[in-house]
């Protein structure tokens, strides 16, 4: 099914703490780390420098994005969030959403596009979709999070 995809209000809040919650990807201080920016984009929406947009099926939300401009940048921006709830991986939601954001970044004159995320095996399948969506290896900071724990940032340009 063809999802719909539309800006986050207050009413989404719940539904994306409750798909973070379940993630193993995340941990509890990452997810309320997600929390505080949700509630400075609910309070200032785009001003806030975050753009949160959800993807929804029939009347659920199953997924967010969380992306935004880079400061002190010309036309990079970074995509902080990307989540799909655990029902609904596989089926193209993921990529669904990141095209939308990416297909907005360019409308808004975007470049480059960043993705800060961590080295560890856990997050291999994460990385698999990262390369399906184009992105590549721009650095690798070693031991960054924790020992043995890198930090990768991945890129992709749009021109
Ligand atoms: C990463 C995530 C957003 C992907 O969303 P998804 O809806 O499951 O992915 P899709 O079904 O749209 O798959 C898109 C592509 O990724 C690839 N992919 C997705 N899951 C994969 C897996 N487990 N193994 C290999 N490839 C995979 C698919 O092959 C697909 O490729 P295609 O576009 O060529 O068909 C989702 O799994 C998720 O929320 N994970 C937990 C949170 C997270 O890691 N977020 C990203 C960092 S913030």
């Amino acid at each position: 099914m063809r999802p719909d995809i539309r800006p986050m209000t207050g009413e989404d809040r719940a539904a994306i703490v409750t798909i973070l919650r379940a993630l193993p990807e995340f941990t509890p201080d990452e997810v309320a780390i997600a929390e505080e920016v949700i509630d400075v984009y609910l309070q200032k929406s785009f001003s806030s420098g975050y753009h949160i947009f959800v993807s929804e099926v029939g009347s659920s939300v199953i997924g967010y994005v969380c992306y935004g401009p880079t400061p002190l940048t010309v036309g990079t921006w970074d995509m902080y969030w990307l989540a799909i709830d655990m029902k609904s991986q596989g089926q193209g939601m993921g990529r669904a959403l990141m095209a939308f954001a990416e297909a907005r970044i360019r409308e808004n004159q975007g470049r480059l596009i960043i993705i800060e995320t961590s080295g560890k095996p856990e997050y291999e399948k994460t990385r698999r979709f990262h390369h399906s969506q184009g992105y590549t290896i721009a650095s690798r900071i070693a031991d960054f999070y924790a020992p043995g724990d890198d930090k990768l940032i991945l890129e992709k340009r749009l021109v």
